[in-house]
């Protein structure tokens, strides 16, 4: 059933390219329309659409216009023509929680990573339409969400927001999320366009990359999800792409999203990340948080220069006609939201629960030590709050419950946005879980403060679980991999203590396991969203058949990364910093690894990582085999051949071609198989994952394809091969 589901959204993707590519009626409707109402505008209504404010109270004494809600933006509308105010929210993982200041909250979803962990593109809309749909009881109609920037590097602040270091499974579940969202009449973003994959210097530090890297990589990921999700809007990232800034790049804007991808929609900018007027021309739409830029460009400068200049005003025009067409398209003018709506908590709690449950890699379970069985026994649970809560990641994707965070622990800083810096806990306690699912058994929590302590409960245990975190947040890299807190060493010493300590990861990202090798069972919950607690425990005790599978590689040592130094970290202070210090230059050399992102780089190196993308384990077994291909169609059957039911991710790679090694994962499927069951799958791979850009499109050298079934990226099955037609051709 899942697998028809996702067959169908994969169809449903390639047949209905609204926002780009082939022109859709609806589409082709709402810019008729926003043509005439652009005719209609008279020059003050034209710079209205074109900026906005951050809806806070950023600045002392700041008004906020009457119908804004306090959140991520607001721009005004134009009642006169009977246009809608734009209300924004952050809400990649939920609707963001904007330090408490609305006093309201909303359901939080598990982290990108968690999600991206499924492999399921249909629980990822359903997430997205439950965002959506919060989102209008509480009056907003545009969300800032779709974070689609492919983990360059493990060390990335925000990687727990994004989905994944490959552009096939980044692009295919981005484009699920969005078109969830926007199934609620709401205009999502993709964002942040593009190459924004470090927070270090995030405001200065340049992607260097050649166009055919970024085109095969980054850009795909963005193509892709905009095909399938069909966003009203595009967010124009912080940092600059070889020399320009994002929101000022003539190439990536005009040239690549709206000539190459016909892109009909509008580009808003990140909040403060316009830092001149030129922008207008290069293909910047609408200008967001504007009070955070040197100047409200999009204002007064805007209507000056298009009063003044034919180009500018045709331009201006077309800003209009975007944002417009964006408005239509959704018919956010027609079915406006229903602020004070009610929210089904308990409904909206299920879906962020089965993504978490879904998203959830077991990474080791010696002797079978997983699941737990439900009989009495003496369980020592270990650390990282596990008796209250689950850890979130910072910054505006924050989302909190109504009752809010249930711990809170300071990072320091003063002011309204201090709450931004603030590790927040939800409310859903794997103790608690645990012992629902373990009635008879005891339980000692011991906070892990003191590994004395934790050691000497671990000893008179059956078994020692110990829960270790990992807090990222926006605005600020990870200098390593290590678990912060000494909690390396905190494991190290229950696992000696204990043979059947089992580790819960919740973690924002790839973490270094010094101890691994000591421990009886791992499993990676990353942040787990306001039902960890209950997801966590049901995996433990077998009442979900853990099926997560690696969106990232996690490397055994930064050394083995294309960047084993991240540029910046450790000399830029102050990772947020609106200009390079005097004299600083700040650059990432993506050329490194080119395309050959994350596990590509690692089959490229041939390094050994310490768990490769794609990994994960199940308590029952699957075989993956029968492939064949025809041209681009693929078919597999999967077999479940262990004794429970369980869930399985077929993964489909390319690994070479024309004689010579290439990976590129080219298809998926999660395939969902009662005990003995098999099913054939069918997939139809996307030509552009086997093609290198080249003079302006896609190429396909002829030649020998070969492909091959994997578990996971280095653990493959026999390859088959193909023989493909040389064949070129553009977007
Ligand atoms: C982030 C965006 C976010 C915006 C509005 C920025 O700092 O980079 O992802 O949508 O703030 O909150």
């Amino acid at each position: 059933m899942k697998y028809i589901a996702w067959m169908a959204l994969a169809l449903a993707g390639t047949s209905s390219l609204a926002m780009a590519k082939t022109p859709d009626p609806a589409v082709a409707d709402a810019a008729v329309r926003a043509a005439a109402t652009v005719k209609a505008m008279n020059p003050d209504e034209k710079t209205v659409l074109t900026h906005g404010i951050m809806a806070m109270p950023l600045f002392p004494g700041m008004q906020m216009p009457a119908d804004a809600i306090l959140g991520a933006g607001y721009v005004a509308g134009v009642p006169r023509l009977n246009v809608p105010a734009l209300k924004e929210t952050d809400a990649s993982l939920g609707v963001a929680w904007v330090g408490g200041m609305r006093h309201d909250g909303a359901t939080p979803l598990p982290s990108g990573l968690a999600q991206a962990a499924t492999w399921n593109p249909e629980v990822i809309r359903q997430a997205g339409a439950m965002i959506g749909s919060e989102a209008r009881a509480k009056g907003f109609n545009v969300l800032l969400a779709g974070g689609a920037n492919l983990m360059r590097d493990p060390r990335n602040g925000r990687t727990f927001e994004y989905l994944s270091e490959d552009p096939w499974l980044t692009g295919t579940l981005v484009g699920a999320a969005i078109a969830g969202i926007q199934s609620n009449h709401i205009i999502s973003t993709i964002k942040h366009f593009a190459l924004n994959d470090q927070e270090t210097g995030r405001n200065f530090v340049d992607s260097r990359i050649t166009e055919p890297a970024a085109r095969e990589s980054d850009l795909l990921a963005f193509e892709i999800g905009i095909e399938r999700g069909q966003p009203g809007s595009v967010m124009c990232g912080y940092n600059l792409v070889n020399g320009h800034h994002d929101c000022d790049s003539d190439w990536l804007l005009n040239t690549v999203l709206k000539h190459d991808w016909r892109y009909q929609g509008f580009v808003m900018s990140d909040w403060g990340a316009v830092p001149t007027l030129s922008t207008a021309t290069n293909g910047l739409d609408q200008q967001s948080g504007a009070q955070l830029d040197p100047q409200v460009f999009f204002a007064k400068p805007l209507a000056d220069a298009a009063a003044h200049d034919a180009a500018t005003a045709v331009r201006l025009d077309d800003m209009n006609k975007r944002i417009l067409t964006a408005i239509y398209a959704a018919s956010i003018d027609k079915n406006p939201p229903t602020p004070g709506g009610t929210i089904d908590f308990a409904a909206d709690g299920a879906v962020a629960l089965e993504a978490a449950k879904q998203g959830i890699v077991l990474l080791r379970n010696q002797g079978g030590i997983l699941p737990l069985t439900t009989g009495a026994r003496n369980i020592a649970v270990i650390g990282s709050y596990a008796d209250t809560g689950v850890i979130s990641g910072g910054g505006s994707s924050q989302v909190d419950a109504p009752s809010g965070p249930a711990v809170r622990v300071s990072r320091g800083g003063e002011g309204p946005l201090a709450d931004f810096m603030q590790q927040h806990y939800h409310s859903s306690s794997p103790i608690k879980a645990i012992k629902a699912l373990a009635p008879g058994a005891d339980i000692h929590f011991r906070d892990g403060n003191y590994i004395t302590d934790a050691v000497t409960a671990a000893r008179k245990a059956d078994v020692a679980i110990v829960f270790a975190t990992a807090w990222r947040t926006e605005g600020e890299d990870v200098p390593d991999l290590s678990l912060p807190h000494g909690q390396d060493e905190l494991i190290a010493a229950v696992a000696a203590a204990n043979p059947h300590t089992i580790v819960v990861l919740e973690t924002g990202g790839p973490v270094a396991m010094p101890w691994l090798d000591k421990t009886a069972a791992v499993i990676e919950a990353w942040y787990s969203g306001g039902r960890g607690g209950e997801a966590i425990a049901s995996v433990l005790f077998g009442q979900t058949n853990p099926s997560g599978r690696l969106p990232v590689t996690f490397p055994a040592s930064l050394d083995q990364l294309p960047r084993p130094k991240l540029d910046g970290l450790g000399e830029i202070e102050d990772a947020n910093a609106h200009a390079a210090p005097a004299g600083v230059q700040l650059a990432a050399n993506y050329d490194i690894e080119g395309s050959d992102v994350g596990y590509r780089w690692f089959a490229r190196t041939g390094a050994a990582p310490l768990f490769p993308f794609g990994f994960g384990l199940s308590y029952t077994s699957f075989t993956t085999n029968g492939l064949a291909l025809h041209g681009l169609d693929a078919s597999f059957t999967v077999r479940n051949t262990g004794k429970l039911a369980g869930a399985d991710v077929a993964q489909l790679y390319l690994v070479s071609r024309g004689g010579a090694p290439k990976q590129r994962l080219v298809g998926y499927a999660r395939v969902a198989l009662a005990p003995g069951a098999s099913q054939k799958v069918q997939l139809t791979i996307d030509p552009r994952l086997l093609a290198d850009w080249h003079n302006g499109g896609w190429d396909i050298p002829g030649g020998d394809y070969g492909f091959a079934l994997g578990n996971d990226a280095q653990h493959l099955g026999p390859k088959v091969t193909v023989a493909m037609a040389a064949r070129h051709w553009t977007d």
